[in-house]
């Protein structure tokens, strides 16, 4: 379960310097064994560890989901996004603790893979839904995960692109869908204290509150639609769609954008 929310931008203005990724990064990793990680992308993989460490020590439960939620309300729109799942390879990218893999593969029929780059919540996805058929569960960074598994014909994403350095997914992602196969992603738009997107393409400090007190700095890249519409283009792939999901509550100002795209037909 989800339980934190992303929030306030670190007040301290952000204690890693910014990025600027038109240019090439001077200290990228080697993490994954295809693309290189990003040594930002390594930091928010180890802090997904400690959230994943933290809420297997708490206990926290996992309840089944009935249905998707792509952002911060839960009255938003939910399955009915995805389309006719019946038979198709679908991927969760960043499934985290596998409750919509799980849950889709239960009510749709669907052959769900789900991949997480966080070893503990990913064991605690193979904990929690041990025999689920259709679903299967990966530990792996998602761009090397794509660069080995045949294409998908649905590859969605809930609250997990922003962490990726975007050149690297995106460079991936169409190569990793059958021709006319579909995309979808949410994406941090404005965080809860107001602060809305990015024009550059630079990721920045966010807070994630844990359930339970204590706070992870994970960086995200909070970017204006233009810019992940450019970024789907620009890699082969077709906008279909942008709908806004804002938080149902007034005093939370965040803001998700959930983006519609599909790689066109051979
Ligand atoms: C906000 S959580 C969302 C989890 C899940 N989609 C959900 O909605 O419950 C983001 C997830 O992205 C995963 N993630 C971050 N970077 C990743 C990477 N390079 N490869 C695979 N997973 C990654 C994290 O480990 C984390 O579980």
């Amino acid at each position: 379960m989800f339980t934190t929310r992303f929030g306030s931008l670190n007040p301290a203005g952000g204690h890693h310097t910014l990025t600027d990724l038109h240019d090439p990064p001077p200290n990228r990793g080697a993490l994954g064994t295809g693309a290189a990680v990003t040594h930002i992308e390594q930091q928010t993989r180890s802090a997904w560890e400690t959230y994943g460490q933290h809420h297997v020590k708490r206990g926290t439960p996992l309840p089944d989901l009935d249905r998707i939620t792509w952002g911060p309300g839960l009255d938003g729109p939910g399955d009915e996004v995805l389309g006719d799942l019946e038979g198709l390879r679908v991927l969760d990218l960043g499934c985290g603790t596998g409750r919509h893999a799980a849950h889709l593969a239960r009510a749709n029929g669907a052959r769900v893979d789900g991949v997480d780059a966080s070893h503990s919540q990913i064991e605690r996805a193979r904990v929690h839904h041990p025999d689920v058929p259709g679903l299967r569960l990966f530990h792996a960074d998602a761009v090397d995960h794509l660069g080995q598994a045949e294409p998908y014909d649905v590859i969605y994403s809930v609250s997990a692109v922003h962490f990726f350095d975007p050149h690297r997914l995106f460079s991936a992602l169409a190569g990793s869908l059958t021709p006319g196969g579909r995309l979808y992603f949410t994406v941090l738009h404005t965080n809860s204290d107001g602060h809305g997107p990015s024009s550059t393409l630079s990721p920045r400090p966010e807070l994630l509150h844990l359930a339970g007190g204590g706070t992870l700095t994970m960086h995200m890249w909070v970017l204006a639609p233009d810019l992940w519409e450019s970024l789907l283009t620009r890699h082969g792939l077709e906008v279909r769609g942008v709908t806004a999901l804002d938080a149902p509550d007034d005093s939370n100002r965040a803001s998700y954008r959930l983006f519609e795209a599909r790689r066109p037909d051979d």
